[in-house]
């Protein structure tokens, strides 16, 4: 019995009080954390670079579920600089949405908490301290009340499946003046119209008046997208986080939707965070590559380091997992073997260690520190440790 217990999911009737208990426990600290009267100074901090628009830091995001604390997010640090691209890539279930759900506030409470960790947003409304340096927001600490004003103005974000985004008995007309006048309350009600056609316009929509009038389901999927793109537009964005915006779509509307980003990045001058599995449109859009697995960011660095020179074997994997025009049509495409490890019992050790085919006896030990290969690529692994600390000194 003791075994069967070891190595299946079974839950007995007083395990499963106790992790209620503690579910409830810390559920309504972190709740009435939320709801203390902060002053603002404690939910401001400094930047480490002013070129950042955002600076996320060891960023810890978890579920306290029936079955357990989820850590769906793990001590998650990377930046999003401005006016550039970040791709976001990783398996299914590795936390790439729920980093973004964790920029922009909109975590499920009161079962989703964000534990640890500061997520700073460069606002131009801050000066700087008396260090000179640069004050952002603290989003992790930020009140609700005051994260509307940035949540949908300043960070947007465009969803997978623009059909469940958009509310089906409402024009596309009415939908997009109501985002407009929520961004600009002062416009009369003229101008919001105007406003909205001209943001139709901009995405490519030929004919705005028209499509002004209709309602979701008279749009195509990629119109459907490219209405999500105007609202996400109409409150003149720092950031758009564009989570999976292509799945929904076919190839050839992809690589439209695609274009139209990256046009309207550039015109805007406003940063993305592109979150895909794809890593062909990663290798296309971003400039900067992060990816993720289980919870954590294994490798980061520029797209020309990423692509030309992976170091992580996981990165390496997936890289050999995508099909080449070049690739013998008879031979089975590489797979990684094994499985993610279960975001509830993570183990210490490296969380690849399993499915990793250069695994060494270190690998065993505690989880691999990052190690800066560049002044922009770092990566995870021990086969990259030499034991020196960052200062040179010994580990
Ligand atoms: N509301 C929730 N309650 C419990 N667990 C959740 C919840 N939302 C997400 N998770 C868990 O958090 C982990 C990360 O989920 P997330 O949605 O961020 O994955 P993802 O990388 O975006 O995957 P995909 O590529 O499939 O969209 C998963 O293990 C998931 O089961
Ligand atoms: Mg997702």
């Amino acid at each position: 019995m003791k075994n069967k217990k070891k190595y299946s999911n079974y839950i007995s009737i007083s395990e499963s009080r106790k992790i209620i208990r503690y579910n409830i426990r810390q559920m309504k600290h972190y709740e009435k954390l939320k709801r203390r009267k902060l002053d603002k100074s404690e939910y401001t901090v400094a930047m480490r670079d002013e070129g950042n628009l955002i600076e996320i830091d060891g960023l810890k995001t978890c579920f306290f579920t029936d079955a357990g604390t989820v850590m769906s997010v793990n001590g998650v640090s990377f930046d999003i600089p401005k006016n550039k691209i970040v791709g976001v890539v990783g398996e299914s279930g590795c936390g790439k949405s729920v980093t973004s759900l964790s920029i922009m506030q909109l975590v499920q409470s009161p079962q989703g908490q964000i534990t640890e960790g500061q997520i700073r947003y460069n606002s131009e409304e801050l000066g700087y301290d008396e260090e000179g340096k640069k004050l952002a927001y603290d989003i992790s600490k930020m009140p609700t009340k005051d994260m509307y004003n940035i949540r949908g103005k300043d960070i947007t974000m465009i969803f997978q499946e623009p059909m469940t985004s958009l509310n089906p008995v409402f024009t596309i007309g009415y939908q997009l003046d109501e985002v407009t006048f929520l961004h600009r309350p002062s416009l009369p009600k003229a101008e919001v119209k105007e406003y909205s056609i001209e943001m139709l316009k901009k995405v490519g929509i030929s004919m705005p008046e028209h499509t002004y009038k209709c309602y979701p389901h008279e749009l195509s999927g990629g119109m459907r997208q490219r209405v999500m793109i105007a609202m996400a537009l109409a409150g003149d964005p720092k950031l758009i986080i564009a989570d999976e915006p292509t799945t929904a779509l076919d190839v050839t509307i992809q690589a439209q939707i695609l274009e139209l980003l990256r046009e309207l990045q550039k015109k805007q001058g406003c940063s993305i965070m592109l979150i895909t599995h794809d890593l062909g449109v990663i290798a296309e859009m971003a400039d900067v590559v992060v990816v993720m697995y289980a919870g954590k960011v294994i490798e980061k660095g520029t797209a020309q380091e990423i692509f030309h020179n992976p170091m992580h074997p996981y990165t390496i994997g997936l890289q050999k997992s995508k099909p080449l025009i070049t690739s013998d049509e008879n031979s089975p495409l590489y797979s990684i073997p094994g499985q993610v490890p279960n975001p509830i019992n993570l183990p210490n050790h490296c969380y690849f260690k399993n499915r990793c085919s250069r695994c060494t006896e270190k690998c065993g030990g505690e989880y691999p520190r990052e190690i800066k290969v560049s002044e922009t690529h770092s990566v995870s692994c021990w086969l990259y440790d030499n034991g020196e600390s960052a200062d040179g000194g010994e580990r």
